[in-house]
């Protein structure tokens, strides 16, 4: 953390991990009742809840909340609107994992769904997790702000859609065992990670009420930590350990992935990781401290090791 520091934030004051356990104790609790999985056990909802509720870090639905705080005294309601990115997220790492996509066979510490399940069963899961999604987004209490939701149903569809995080998955399988220049490998981690963590802190922003001007220091801070993110991902793949990560490591060479690693090598690829971090503590520099969470999930993005 110290290549940063001081002259961008002072965190000295704020606890990441209680921040982080407080709300994901809240999207948790939110996303079983969503599922409902005392009342019905039919094998869909099995898998949907197997991979939902398998402890994944919560990083999009917790951006959407504090990008919400970031902006607003007022406690905001985006309960709703974080559960729906999470579901969103996990389907999309049902499916990535498929046999025809990257063949993983360890998710969050446990078998994939399709593993676990069946093929059919996790395609049919993550069909349902994404479509349960807009249901519980378009059925939410929006009082009078319905303009404003809106406009975060329609930007989150597109982040997660055919220009968005799907085209970067295409992008993902169809560049294996071809090898593409920096430019197109930035622009496909924008689209296949990027979307979704870029949208989750805009919709936060948006329902938090937040000022134009706010929004667009906010877009890019996620922008930037969103690279970032698949970034590590990448390294993660290369240097971490599945105990800590839940997945398996060596996938990405394996299957030969167009990485950051493999393009650039594992200290160029860290350097260029905090270097979007900076400009992302830069583009929020004037914020007050209620935009610290922000700011320690920033760094907590390359610093992780899971
Ligand atoms: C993994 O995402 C897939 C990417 C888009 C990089 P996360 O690292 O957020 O996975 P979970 O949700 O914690 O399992
Ligand atoms: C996952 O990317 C991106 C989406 C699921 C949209 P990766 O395939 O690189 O992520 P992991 O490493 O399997 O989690
Ligand atoms: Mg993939
Ligand atoms: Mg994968």
């Amino acid at each position: 953390m110290n290549f940063i520091n001081s002259d961008l934030t002072d965190l000295s004051n704020f606890d990441l991990n209680s921040y982080m356990s407080k709300k994901n104790t809240l999207i948790n609790d939110e996303l079983m009742k969503i599922i409902n999985i005392t009342h019905d056990s039919s094998t869909l909802i099995e898998a949907m809840s197997y991979s939902l509720l398998s402890g994944g870090k919560r990083i999009r639905p917790v951006l959407c909340i504090a990008a919400s705080e970031a902006v607003s005294n007022k406690k905001n309601d985006v309960l709703l609107v974080a559960c729906a990115l999470e579901m969103i997220h996990t389907y999309s790492l049902i499916h990535d994992d498929l046999p025809a996509m990257d063949n993983d066979t360890l998710r969050r510490g446990k078998p994939t769904c399709h593993v676990a399940f069946s093929e059919a069963a996790a395609i049919l899961a993550g069909d349902a997790l994404l479509t349960l999604a807009f249901q519980i987004l378009s059925s939410a209490q929006i009082n009078n702000n319905a303009a404003k939701w809106l406009n975060v149903i329609n930007l989150i569809s597109k982040a997660a859609g055919y220009k968005g995080m799907i085209e970067g998955q295409v992008r993902d399988m169809v560049s294996e065992n071809n090898p593409i220049s920096l430019k197109e490998l930035e622009y496909m981690h924008s689209l296949k990670t990027g979307a979704l963590i870029s949208v989750s802190v805009e919709s936060g922003a948006i329902l938090g009420n937040g000022t134009f001007e706010q929004i667009e220091h906010l877009k890019t801070y996620a922008k930037n930590i969103g690279l970032a993110f698949q970034i590590t991902d990448d390294i993660l793949n290369v240097t971490g350990d599945p105990a800590e990560t839940g997945k398996a490591t060596g996938s990405d060479e394996s299957r030969n992935k167009n990485t950051y690693p493999a393009l650039l090598g594992i200290a160029e690829s860290e350097n260029h990781a905090k270097k979007l971090i900076k400009d992302a503590l830069h583009a929020i520099e004037t914020f007050d401290n209620k935009s610290d969470p922000l700011r320690a999930i920033a760094l907590y993005i390359i610093e992780r090791k899971r």
